[in-house]
């Protein structure tokens, strides 16, 4: 019992330390479990994953559980610092290390990639290969441009032309389409897909966004296909801007969208009821964009958020239900052609979009906003 508290509370001062303190593989703050197997403090999440791996992994509570004086010392030896050196010393600069809020698949791959593949110990470069290789192709379930079923379809993602393309049939010799690398983005999407493997994936087309949404059942092969497009965005850029360094690039690889969500909004005039619409907000081009349902292959509208010297701003409504709307939390967001109002169904939704359309307004517009603005402007 005396040995039980003594060892716990050594545990409990050792993952105050620099490197300890957040979790080994998601960089989640205050770890309480460890990997006594692999020497690393991991969250409670984290911890779950690691075991599914008991061939390589055994995971305690460092409050709870009954440590024994060797684990602790194998801790104390080893620890998260001593483990990224080995188990992260060749991680390419384009393959994408999830954080605390990335989805399921994206983490537990990665914690199988480190530690159960051993893929960036610099054992071999097997791994490096298949991301890197001149083409990367898999069958993946699409969903249907029309319908909601998802179909199997082949990709193929080159290196050589810097294009995505995928096929109805394997053996098809043309593709039903070719995306070039150029403002494709890959983003996981496991609920607003269904699938916990659900990958979206954008890019524009005749000043539209266009939505692809796919899935593969076994979560190394989407995981690998995120990775091989973040390669191969990352060989175009490289080649586009020579000038640029990869820590430049890589975080333009790939994006989230700053929120997403259902919101009620009227149209241009007032006696126009309310709809429910799916947007989504970006931060970088500072659009808006509205879809009917959050699937739709491209966006019914969208509204450019400039700054706020230009125009621009935002706030609270209070709602009443009026017009076919049936939410009351308002956002009334005014640009130099139009205001808008539109209605959350809860208050933190309301909140998180103030915030996020706070974020862009707040930010100065680039030359390129400008020159985008008068586009977007003269097109309407
Ligand atoms: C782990 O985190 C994911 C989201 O990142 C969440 O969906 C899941 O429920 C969490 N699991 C546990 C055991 O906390
Ligand atoms: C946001 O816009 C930029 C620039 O057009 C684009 O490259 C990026 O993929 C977009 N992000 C999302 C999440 O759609
Ligand atoms: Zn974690």
């Amino acid at each position: 019992m005396a040995n039980l508290a003594r060892n716990n509370k050594i545990l409990l001062e050792l993952v105050q330390r620099p490197g300890n303190n957040v979790c080994a593989d998601c960089s989640a703050p205050e770890p309480d479990w460890a990997s006594y197997t692999l020497g690393v403090f991991v969250c409670l999440n984290c911890s779950g994953m690691h075991r599914n791996l008991p061939s390589v992994s055994k995971v305690k509570s460092i409050r709870l559980d009954y440590w024994d004086s060797s684990l602790v010392e194998f801790m104390q030896k080893r620890g998260n610092s001593e483990a990224k050196a080995i188990f992260e010393k060749c991680v390419p600069t384009f393959f994408y290390k999830p954080r605390q809020n990335d989805c399921i698949v994206l983490k537990d791959q990665w914690i199988r990639a480190k530690y159960e593949r051993r893929e960036f110990t610099g054992e071999n470069n097997r791994f490096l290969q298949i991301y890197t290789s001149e083409q990367f192709e898999s069958p993946m379930w699409k969903k249907g441009r029309v319908n909601k079923q998802f179909l199997k379809r082949n990709f193929l993602l080159s290196q050589r032309d810097f294009t995505l393309k995928y096929f109805i049939k394997e053996d098809s010799k043309v593709p039903k389409a070719v995306i070039s690398m150029k403002d494709l983005n890959a983003d996981f999407q496991p609920e607003k897909i269904g699938h916990p493997h659900g990958l979206q994936i954008s890019y524009s087309e005749d000043d539209h966004t266009r939505n692809l949404f796919v899935y593969h059942d076994d979560g190394q092969t989407v995981v690998t296909f995120f990775n091989a497009i973040r390669a191969t965005r990352l060989a175009y850029l490289l080649r586009k801007h020579q000038t640029l360094r990869n820590s430049d690039l890589v975080p333009q690889l790939t994006s989230k969208s700053l929120k997403e969500g259902y919101m009620e909004k009227t149209g241009p005039t007032t006696r126009e009821s309310f709809k429910k619409r799916w947007f989504t907000l970006n931060l970088t081009n500072r659009k808006l964009l509205y879809l009917k349902s959050p699937l739709d292959a491209t966006e019914k509208g969208f509204a450019f958020i400039g700054s706020e010297s230009h125009g621009y701003s935002v706030s609270a409504c209070s709602g009443q239900s009026k017009r076919g709307g049936r939410w009351r939390w308002g956002i009334f967001l005014k640009t130099p052609d139009r205001e808008y109002v539109f209605m959350c169904e809860q208050e933190s939704e309301q909140k998180e979009w103030i915030e996020a359309f706070r974020k862009i307004i707040s930010q100065p517009m680039t030359p390129e906003d400008y020159a985008n603005e008068a586009n977007l402007r003269r097109g309407k």
